[in-house]
């Protein structure tokens, strides 16, 4: 089933009445069973067009101290994945760090891994009310709904980083100033495989209850 973006609600605008939690099964389910698709495992189609808008409406929907909205999106789609892929393996190897062509071969085609990257800048804002540590943790909570709304429309994707998110002039050639930084590249397509639980920590062996 494929789900038509205008079905979604439109945008609200300041101080329309917004729906009331209530219980949710599907969702809690969703959320409970929730896993990132691999990267290997993320061919065409990939969301565009409106589906894309929603996607990216509904990443930005996340608690934002001071309403700063200090992130902005980067699409690379299409041929472009393949045109900054050159660039950076041209970085490297102008660097003199890379000789070996596998190797540059694989970061031409980092990009092309899945149909669709959005990278997710994190640009802070200056404020004298809210510190830029919470400014960082607003454009992971970004990340991380991209990935839900793209599950909800039926796709899978993956957050990550890797070495390019890491690198200056990496950034500098994907159009970052000095002052941004990388909060994640969201690799989005359409799952081939079913995914696999993998271990992870148990909330309750993270939890105390604090006493006096
Ligand atoms: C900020 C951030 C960066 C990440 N970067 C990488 C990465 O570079 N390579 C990688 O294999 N996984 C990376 N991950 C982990 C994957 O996104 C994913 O969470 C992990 O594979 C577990 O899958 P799950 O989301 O299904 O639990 C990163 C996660 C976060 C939060």
């Amino acid at each position: 089933m494929t789900i038509a973006p205008h079905t979604l609600p439109p945008p609200p605008v300041e101080n329309d009445v917004l729906p009331e939690p209530r219980p949710d099964t599907d969702f809690l389910a969703r959320l409970a069973l929730r896993r990132s698709t691999k990267v290997a495992h993320l061919a065409a189609p990939c969301p565009e067009g409106d589906t894309l808008d929603a996607i990216l409406r509904i990443g930005a929907r996340v608690p934002d101290h001071g309403k700063l909205g200090p992130w902005r999106f980067i699409i690379l789609s299409g041929d472009n994945r393949q045109v900054y892929g050159t660039k950076i393996a041209e970085l490297l190897s102008a660097r003199g760090e890379v000789k070996d062509p596998e190797r540059l071969a694989l970061e031409e085609g980092r990009f092309l891994r899945a149909p669709l990257v959005v990278a997710v800048v994190f640009s802070p804002v200056e404020s004298p009310k809210v510190p830029e540590w919470e400014q960082v943790l607003s454009a992971g909570a970004v990340c991380y709904n991209l990935l839900l709304a793209a599950q909800g429309f039926g796709y899978g994707g993956c957050w990550l980083s890797e070495w390019v998110a890491y690198d200056r002039e990496a950034l500098a050639l994907l159009g970052l100033s000095p002052q941004e930084k990388l909060a994640g590249f969201v690799y989005l397509g359409t799952p081939t495989e079913a995914p696999l639980e993998r271990p992870r920590p148990s909330a309750a062996s993270r939890v105390t209850h604090w006493q006096p």
